[in-house]
């Protein structure tokens, strides 16, 4: 530290730097400032999300809980780790829009428990990937990407095909879902294990690529933010 005149008044942040416990406290301060700004907003907004009810935004309302089978490929989605190497958030940067689509909407996760949305990207945003493909290619692709995309690090997920769904746990998750606030009704619920009935693992994660993203039919130049 350089030299200090005495006879120099102290300055206030020489004087909290000195004080420990003045600068807990004022530190303190300073955080909350930055947690009331942020928390008291929410006590004020009608909803977090994008307002479904807003008479100008029908297409909003395409947002529908997962099927059982969807659900189930979901599930597997989990299982694997798919979201270690995908996200499922579009950001609303130009690029991202221009190569995934409308950005995400986080009415478009309401269902989702817990949301997908990860963190890094090692493959590509499949937040809109419903429909991009068919059905067979994906199967080959899970199958073994490098047949598809020789020059993928996918790994291959052939065990997807021998393993079918349980159609009892379905049912139990579908239930643990309404629990959570997802609408199922009492036949989603009572239907859940008929429906997946069969099917494989592989089948199931499928169903669930194929709707990634295409609940809302997007309007061109349509803004959601204000
Ligand atoms: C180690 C990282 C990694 C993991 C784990 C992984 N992927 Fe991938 N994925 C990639 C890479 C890299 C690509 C791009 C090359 C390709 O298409 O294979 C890709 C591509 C894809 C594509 C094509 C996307 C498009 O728009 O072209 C789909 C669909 C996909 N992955 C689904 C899955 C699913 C489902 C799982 C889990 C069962 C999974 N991935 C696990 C790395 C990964």
């Amino acid at each position: 530290m350089s030299e200090q005149n005495s006879n120099e008044p102290v300055s206030f942040q020489e004087k909290l730097e000195k004080n420990v416990w003045a600068l807990v406290l004022a530190t303190a301060m300073i955080v909350s400032v930055g947690g009331i700004v942020e928390i008291v907003p929410l006590f004020y907004l009608k909803t977090t999300m994008e307002d479904i009810n807003h008479p100008e935004f029908e297409e909003l309302k395409g947002v529908r809980p997962y099927t059982a089978l969807e659900l189930a490929g979901r599930d597997v989605y989990q299982r694997e780790g798919c979201y270690l190497c995908h996200s499922q958030m579009i950001r609303p940067f130009r690029d991202e829009k221009d190569r995934y689509g409308h950005y995400s909407l986080a009415v478009e996760s309401k269902y989702d428990h817990p949301f997908q949305w990860g963190s890094k990207r090692t493959g590509p945003d499949i937040a809109r990937l419903g429909g991009k493909y068919s059905d067979a290619w994906h199967v080959q692709h899970l199958r073994k990407p490098r047949s598809v995309v020789p020059e993928s690090v996918m790994p291959n997920y052939p065990w997807l095909d021998d393993a079918t769904i349980d159609g009892v746990g379905i049912e139990k998750r579908v239930k643990a879902m309404r629990v959570l606030g997802v609408p199922y009704t009492d036949e989603d619920i009572n239907g859940a294990a008929e429906s997946v009935e069969g099917k494989t693992e592989m089948e199931a994660l499928v169903a669930y690529l194929q709707v990634l993203g295409t609940m809302i039919k997007f309007e061109p130049g349509r803004d959601y933010r204000d």
